[in-house]
């Protein structure tokens, strides 16, 4: 039986966010610039897009660019902003074709004109879809998200349009760049690294993790299934016992 044949569709996790990590590393192995991985991680991008399209996985949130990756060499920061302008204008038909609607979280004010109002054209173009929601996570930072949320929290405290006491954990939600969607059930990262490197702090609170070894570049449909099977293999227990868990299966 394939990997794929072995998944459960009942037991589909609804939001899958994945840190893609590896791309400079996978290039070094084969004697070529981090770019060159880059340009190779996009096929990985695709690939993983359609398995999740495949199997109706409601929510895709890929870590692409984080506030800490403006600190590498101008040329690699270039060259991203570039790759995500070309992909994002060779990929629209494959997001049309399979109903899916592009989101952003992060500052994308701070992003290249080009690469800004590409993505926005994109966001336009495939508002209407409702198959995936497939959501880019480019100059983000989790710290700068919460920081953003707690401003505008305090700004309506001030403005008597809320009170302290009506702070809650859908309060906290609504004010993340993450408000329409879901909370993260299962987190992906490749390439071995075993961190979280500032991503969606607060909607990981109860995902499960996965890291394989697998460089970006390599990630492909199989790996992704593969993934998908070992979430389904967990028991979320969200602080409950095992035995109540297996009660209420009854
Ligand atoms: C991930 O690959 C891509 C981005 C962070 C944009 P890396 O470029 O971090 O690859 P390694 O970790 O150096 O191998
Ligand atoms: C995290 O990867 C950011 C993205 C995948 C976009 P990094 O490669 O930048 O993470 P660190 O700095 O090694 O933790
Ligand atoms: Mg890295």
């Amino acid at each position: 039986m394939s990997v794929k044949d072995q998944i459960d569709n009942h037991k589909i996790p609804r939001h899958v966010a994945v840190i893609m990590d590896g791309n400079g590393r996978w290039a070094k192995k084969r004697g070529f610039s981090r770019v060159f991985g880059h340009k190779n991680g996009v096929n990985a991008v695709r690939d993983t897009v359609e398995a999740a399209a495949e199997l109706n996985i409601e929510a895709l949130t890929l870590y692409a660019f984080s506030t800490e990756n403006w600190n590498r060499p101008k040329a690699e920061v270039d060259t991203l902003m570039h790759l995500l302008v070309n992909s994002l204008k060779k990929e629209l038909p494959v997001f049309q074709k399979n109903n899916i609607k592009l989101l952003t979280i992060g500052n994308i004010d701070k992003l290249p004109k080009k690469a800004k109002n590409e993505l926005l054209d994109v966001i336009e173009k495939t508002k209407n879809n409702t198959h995936l929601n497939l959501t880019l996570a480019l100059n983000y930072g989790a710290r700068e998200e919460i920081i953003n949320a707690t401003k505008s929290i305090s700004k309506k405290i001030v403005n008597n349009e809320l009170n302290v006491e009506e702070i809650d954990e859908n309060i906290i939600n609504s004010h993340l760049y993450t408000f329409t969607l879901p909370g993260v059930d299962f987190l992906i990262r490749t390439s071995g690294e075993r961190r979280i490197s500032n991503f969606l702090l607060w909607q990981i609170a109860y995902a499960e993790l996965y890291f394989t070894e697998v460089l970006w570049p390599d990630f492909n449909k199989e790996n992704f299934y593969q993934a998908i099977l070992d979430y389904q293999s967990r028991e979320r227990r969200f602080g409950k016992t095992s035995e109540q868990i297996d009660d209420s299966k009854q």
